[in-house]
């Protein structure tokens, strides 16, 4: 039986057992993925025993740095980041990804039929989550990125980010809801703040200022009020499941070699969310 697993601390609340689960019933083979509960000084001991036992594992918070003083080897996204959700295991060589991105990038081309090079994107939010998938989409090619955050500071540091990674990229920085803030010339608008994970949470952006042909997602894979509100206005719009699907479908390809069975994963997710 092969093992892998997602470490962090906590890892109670993680849908994604189940979906790797059922990728690895589905394709016949024989391993499981568990959740390894490991704490920030307890690294030193877990991760050459996981070496030992692990074909490959997801790392979540607080490890995604802390684990790149472990591998030998780490895919461009995970270079520019500075951060890995996913650790392939060949031979005792580890090797750490960023998926994170990726997931975005499919979700987006699966809702909107939208591609990244090229195209326009509009971040609400400017944290770790928002930071992972602009810097994916700066090394993919993106034409122009807005970053939006309540404290401007860290919109203008990530914003600094992007035009390192990708200097052809038009990149603004603004606060939250600047009035001098032009949102509409955006075709993607992608919500990336903490707000709606919660019961009650309103959104963190005005979305009447939006126009209806424009495409929206939240990173949060509840309906948000930011998302009932971009539907009310008549925008196209998807919610997180999509990139949390698509960064472990990636994930399970660099550990299998094999094309995932994406609808059984996407079942097995969506079912564990009710
Ligand atoms: P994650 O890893 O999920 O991205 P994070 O790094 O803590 O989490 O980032 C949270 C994001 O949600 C930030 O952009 C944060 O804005 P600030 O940088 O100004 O804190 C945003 N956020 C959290 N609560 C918010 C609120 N009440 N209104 C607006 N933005 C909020």
């Amino acid at each position: 039986m092969e093992k892998y697993g997602l470490i962090g601390w906590p890892v109670s609340h993680s849908l994604s057992p189940p979906m790797q689960n059922a990728g690895f019933n589905s394709a016949g083979i024989k391993a499981d993925y568990s959740l390894v509960e490991v704490s920030p000084d307890k690294m030193d001991i877990v991760i050459p025993e996981m070496k030992n036992e692990f074909c490959g594992w997801n790392c979540t918070v607080p490890h995604k740095q802390h684990i790149i003083e472990f591998l030998d080897d780490m895919d461009e996204t995970a270079k520019v980041l500075g951060s890995v959700n996913t650790v392939v295991n060949s031979n005792g060589k580890l090797k750490g990804f960023s998926t994170d991105g990726y997931g975005m990038e499919i979700s987006i081309k699966e809702s909107f039929n939208q591609d990244i090079a090229g195209n326009s994107f509009l971040f609400i939010g400017a944290g770790g989550a928002a930071r992972a998938v602009a810097l994916y989409f700066a090394l993919q090619g993106a034409a122009r990125i807005a970053v939006l955050n309540r404290t401007v500071e860290k919109a203008e540091a990530l914003s600094k980010e992007i035009s390192e990674v990708n200097a052809k990229i038009e990149t603004t920085a603004d606060t939250i809801n600047s009035r001098d803030f032009d949102p509409t010339i955006y075709n993607i608008v992608i919500q990336c703040t903490s707000l709606g994970l919660h019961e009650g949470d309103p959104s963190p952006y005005d979305v009447s200022r939006l126009k209806p042909n424009q495409n929206v997602v939240d990173m949060i894979y509840k309906e948000t009020d930011f998302l009932k509100k971009a539907q009310g206005l008549g925008c196209k719009t998807a919610d997180g499941r999509g990139m949390l699907l698509f960064q472990g479908v990636r994930a399970w390809e660099i550990w299998t070699g094999k094309k995932a069975p994406v609808e059984d994963m996407r079942k097995a997710l969506y079912d564990a969310m009710k």
